[in-house]
């Protein structure tokens, strides 16, 4: 990942009429110190050949590479300059990189990697998550394998060895999103590698002033600690760039939205440094910024769970505890229809304490009773199959694939409400 040896404003670039591209002229390549007639042009993560030619426009967060140098439009439609990697070394915080003695790894390290709780699930134990469980392994095996083998990949596939690719989760709210990271968190202490949960935010209101320098600080960690990964949660606000309002209101997101797309979006950036990216976000694709979206590989749709995902859902809350004994958990599957997972444990969970507490008072044996708890689930309201079918067809739109790795068409027949 390239470093940011120096920000500077060498001249405003000439915008055409109202629109927000502009076009790189002669004296614009000149005077960014441009010295080659070509270059790749990054905009809005696609690449192309970038020259001479008025026909190239670029607009914020577009980057343009030649030879060891990268270029960044920020927001003012000024240019960052940066420079090729410079791996810094391990646990240190790279001198001249946004990186500030305020911000230490120590620092990073206490406010942003989470411990695994007890109750964590294992990536084997995820439910309809075959799909992103799966990305996820494979970026853990990337890094188990020799140079050698990596080597061998490349002379084997070229430039379609495969590489591992960054997650994004997608989905209504309490569908799992966030218990597939806490897996990912889990699979990471195991094996000894980093773990970073950023809400961004929360970045926003805890570092008035400083976001982008604390974000910065988690890329210079995260970098200099591969493998490792970030878990971007609630990343609606990583995704979307929202229009600056004149008295400034948000900027500050943008600049960090502008931060994130230039530390992590490298045209040929090199795997070996990467960190792997899982973001998860319940916002609708349509209201996400398309190229923060590309730059995930591996998209997924993270929906309500159909009847074998409710039932491994209750299997896993019950697992062998014989206070469940008798409780025929196919039946309470097909009452769960149309409930989210996080609403299934929620209202399972309240029943369980709802009936200790009585044993309590009444000094009764607690019996968990199956007909009350059905009742109790069947009377929740379910989801609005129609708000429902808005996600699922724009995950469809977005190109996402369902998390379980179904196909389409069953999932969708299977979670018909
Ligand atoms: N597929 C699942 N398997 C097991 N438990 C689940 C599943 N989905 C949700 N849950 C339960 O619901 C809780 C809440 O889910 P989670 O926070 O992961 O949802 P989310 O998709 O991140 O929601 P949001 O979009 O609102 O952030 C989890 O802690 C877990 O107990
Ligand atoms: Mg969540």
């Amino acid at each position: 990942m390239s470093e940011l040896i120096k920000k500077t404003t060498p001249r405003v670039l000439r915008k055409e009429d109202q629109a927000t591209d502009v076009v790189l002229s002669f004296e614009d390549w000149r005077a960014l110190g441009i010295k080659t007639d070509t270059a790749n042009l990054l905009v809005s993560g696609s690449k192309q050949s970038a020259s001479l030619d008025p026909s190239n426009t670029v607009r914020p967060g577009s980057v343009l590479v030649s030879d060891k140098t990268r270029w960044v439009v920020n927001e003012q439609l000024s240019i960052s300059i940066h420079e090729e990697p410079v791996k810094p070394e391990k646990g240190k915080t790279p001198s001249g990189s946004y990186g500030t003695s305020e911000f230490t790894d120590e620092r990073v390290e206490k406010e942003f990697i989470s411990e695994p709780l007890d109750d964590d699930p294992s990536l084997t134990e995820l439910v309809e998550c075959d799909g992103p469980a799966e990305v996820a392994r494979s970026y853990f095996d990337y890094f188990s394998q020799s140079e050698e083998q990596k080597k061998n990949r490349r002379d084997k596939y070229g430039k379609l060895a495969p590489r591992p690719r960054d997650i994004l989760l997608y989905g209504p709210p309490g569908t799992g999103k966030t218990h597939f990271a806490a897996a990912v968190r889990k699979e990471c202490n195991q094996n000894d590698i980093k773990f970073l949960t950023v809400r961004v935010g929360s970045l926003k209101d805890s570092y008035v002033g400083n976001s982008e320098k604390i974000f910065n600080a988690i890329f210079d960690y995260a970098f200099a600690h591969t493998p490792c990964v970030i878990f971007f949660d609630e990343a609606e606000d990583l995704l979307y760039r929202p229009p600056v309002n004149r008295d400034g209101g948000g900027a500050v997101q943008r600049d960090l939205v502008n931060v994130y797309l230039t530390r992590i979006g490298g045209i040929d950036s090199n795997p070996d440094a990467m960190p792997l990216l899982i973001a998860a976000t319940n916002t609708l694709p349509s209201q996400l910024d398309g190229a923060a979206l590309r730059r995930y590989k591996a998209k997924f749709f993270v929906d309500f769970p159909g009847k074998t995902g409710r039932l491994g859902i209750i299997n896993g809350l019950f697992k062998d505890h014989y206070g469940y004994d008798g409780i025929n958990r196919e039946t309470l599957a097909e009452s769960t229809q149309g409930l989210s997972g996080s609403e299934i444990v929620t209202e399972i969970e309240s029943y369980i304490n709802d009936l200790m507490r009585q044993g309590r008072s009444t000094d009764e044996e607690e019996k968990v009773d199956e007909r009350i708890l059905n009742d109790r689930l069947t009377n929740l309201q379910k989801k609005d199959p129609e708000e429902r079918k808005r996600f699922c067809d724009e995950a469809e739109k977005a190109q996402f694939l369902p998390a379980s790795g179904q196909t389409w068409a069953i999932h969708k027949s299977e979670m018909s409400l």
